[in-house]
Formats: C-alpha cells, structure tokens, sequence
C-alpha cells in the first residue's frame, strides 16, 4: 500500500535518513519508532509530501507520489498530530466542516457525514456547538482523529496523537482506535516513542535508529525475536511478558508426551508409566493419531487386572488447549481444570504437547529468575 525504496533525506549537508526501504501492507497499524530526532516524522511528513524526499521514491498504491497531484495525494491521507491543530475560533462543528469543504463535499451531505463520525468516535452531537477549548485534551483529541478520517481516506498518518495525553485518557483512546481499526481497517501509519503503545496497537513495527531502520517486523516477531542486542535493550528484557496474548500455548508447553493406543491392554499402559516419571498417558487414536484421552497412574493400578483396553477406563477432559492458545486462555483453563495437566492440540487434533501446572509455574517463573529467552 505504502512503499519507501531507497528513500533518503538530506537537511543541506547532514543525512538525516539513509536509504530507507520499507513496504507498508493495505489495512495494517504499522508503529514507527525511535528516539528523538531519528527521523520518525520526516518519514510520515515525506508519505503525504509536506516534506521533500532528497533521493529514491514513495508509492502509495503502487503509484509514485511524485507523480500525484498533492491535492489528490492528501484526500486520500488523513493525518493526525499531538499538536491537534483545531482551530481555536472555530466550533468543532466547523472545524469538521471545513475539512469536508476543502474536499469539496456537497453542502447537503456535510451534516449527515459529521453525525455519522461524531457516532463513530463516540463522541456526543452536543459537543459540535462547543470551541476545542471547552473540551478535555482526550475530546479534543478524539476530533482530532475524526477530522483525519470524516473524508474517509484510505491512508492515515498518526504523528505522536497520544502523547500529550494523561495516561488513562491515552489509554482510552489507544482502545478506540484498536476498535475502530477493526471496523474500518485503514492503513495506519503511527509515530510513537512509546514502545507500550506500539506494542499494543500494530500489527507491524518499524524500529529506527538515526535514520536506519534497525528491525521492521511483526509485533509479535520483534518481541520474540529481536533482531539485534540494540532492538532487545529497546524493547526491554522479557517484554513479551507484559503481553500475555504474544504467549502462546506452545511457548509454554512440554512436548515430549507419553502416548499409547485405544485398543492397547491396561497393563501395557501401565507399563510404559511407570518407566516415565509422570503419573499419566495420553491415549490416541492407532490410525489417524488423534487424542482421545487420559489414563492416570491409579486407575490404571487399581484395574490393571481387568479385561479391559485404554479406551475403556480412559478420562476425557472437559477442555483442550490449542497450540495457538494464549497464556490468558492456559491460564483460565487449568485453574478450572479438575486435573493438574492439560493436553495442547495441534490442528489436526494430535498431540502437540502438555501442560501441567509445574511447568506452567517453571515458564512464569524464569522471566524473573534468568536473563535467558524463555520458550
Ligand atoms: N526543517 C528542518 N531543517 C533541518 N533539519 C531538520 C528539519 N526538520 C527536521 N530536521 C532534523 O532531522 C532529524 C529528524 O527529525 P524528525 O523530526 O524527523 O525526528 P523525530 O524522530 O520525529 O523526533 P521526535 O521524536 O523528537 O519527534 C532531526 O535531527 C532534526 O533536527
Ligand atoms: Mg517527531
């Protein structure tokens, strides 16, 4: 949607960005981060043209911007700051207005289509008689996100909306932009110097370090994974810990996993318990290696004499993880669990592996006890 190749941007003789490359997926949040002064909103002012590119190209849907009318470049870019940039002699209703009377809406349609982003942003019709300096800084902040996108702009451009923010209106307005984004599904691209923030509204994070990129990935990827010791020391040790839905059922699980068949005597499944040192088997289908249940160490003792299979004396449980299962649902699950271990699938309904509530405890525990990645 949003392409940068070899995009480099001279102040006079000092290179403030050095060839940036970067692709910008169609409905995606993408975060851009850094410290001060690395070239974050450069980068956002190049993609609408308020700021010159020195060398290499941008295209948004797929056509260079150079080649654009900016006009027409920026109808279709809504663009946000922490600034917020209403007018103050104006009431909101006219601020939003003239947004539309710039795009040249017909007059007729300009009420409807401020009712329908006012509900959009949850905001209430009353505040449309009232200037930007009657209203708290999360109001006038939310109208600033509604005049980006009353034109309905396929592309929004979010420098630092929030920042100016107390923390729990930001937080506010974090969650509606998750859920209007859900709706909506724009692309975003969202300045922050707040690795929280980033972490919690995109899809992809693109993080800058004096005009290079250092790492462009999924959230989920940079967490994990961290390109290099300087992105690690960014993002902070263990990070993906405050993030428990990054956490994922496989992280956590053991899987080396004691089966035996359907069909297979009792004593055979006893057997092969006691040479493990867990006090169950789980028991899958011969053909299609499918779970079926559970066996533990005392039943199977207790009738180990009878002419029985695996099948027969086998325990189904209530509730099954799967691999992609968060740390959150592991969590719920195994407290209401009445056994001690719960059997993570795979999507072909096999066994990936389990969880017991040992080394869910062992997986929880090592965040805080080593400096070692923990998976
Ligand atoms: N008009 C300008 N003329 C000269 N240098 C500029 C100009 N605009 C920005 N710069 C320089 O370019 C670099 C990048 O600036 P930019 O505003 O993109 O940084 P930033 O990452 O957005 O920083 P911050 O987090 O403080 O907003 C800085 O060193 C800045 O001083
Ligand atoms: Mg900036």
């Amino acid at each position: 949607m949003i392409k940068f190749e070899n995009v480099t941007k001279r102040y006079g003789r000092k290179e403030i960005l050095h060839s940036i490359s970067l692709n910008i997926p169609k409905g995606k949040i993408v975060s851009i981060i850094g410290r001060s002064g690395c070239g974050k909103t450069t980068m956002l002012k190049m993609i609408n043209r308020l700021v010159p590119i020195t060398s290499g190209h941008i295209l948004v849907n797929e056509k260079n911007i150079l080649n654009m009318n900016p006009v027409d470049l920026r109808r279709n870019i809504g663009y946000v700051i922490q600034q917020i940039g209403l007018f103050p002699h104006m009431t909101v209703h006219k601020n939003l207005e003239l947004v539309l009377a710039l795009h040249q809406y017909p007059k007729r349609e300009r009420k409807e289509r401020i009712d329908e982003i006012m509900d959009k942003m949850g905001l209430t019709p009353d505040l449309l008689n009232h200037y930007p300096i009657e209203l708290s800084g999360g109001q006038q902040q939310r109208i600033g996100v509604a005049r980006a996108l009353i034109t309905d702009p396929e592309v929004i451009l979010m420098d630092e909306p929030f920042s100016a923010l107390d923390p729990l209106t930001r937080i506010a307005l974090q969650d509606d932009l998750k859920h209007l984004q859900n709706k909506l599904q724009k692309t975003i691209v969202f300045v922050t110097h707040d690795m929280d923030e980033a972490i919690k509204i995109s899809d992809y994070i693109c993080l800058m370090r004096e005009g290079h990129i250092e790492e462009y990935d999924t959230t989920e990827t940079m967490l994990r994974h961290p390109a290099t010791p300087f992105v690690e020391n960014f993002i902070g040790k263990h990070r993906i810990w405050n993030s428990p839905e990054f956490i994922k059922a496989k992280d956590i699980m053991r899987p080396s996993v004691n089966t035996c068949y359907t069909q297979d005597s009792l004593e055979r499944c006893l057997k092969k318990v006691q040479n493990t040192s867990y006090p169950y088997i789980i028991v899958i289908d011969p053909k299609t290696k499918k779970f079926r249940g559970f066996l533990d160490i005392n039943s199977l003792q207790n009738k180990k004499a009878e002419q029985a299979t695996a099948s027969d004396i086998m325990y189904c449980p209530p509730s099954i993880l799967h691999v992609e299962d968060t740390l959150t649902t592991v969590l719920h699950l195994i407290k209401e669990s009445p056994i001690h271990y719960m059997v993570v699938l795979n999507d072909q309904e096999t066994v990936a592996g389990v969880i017991t509530q040992r080394n869910l405890l062992k997986a929880l525990g090592e965040q805080y006890t080593t400096e070692t990645e923990v998976m």
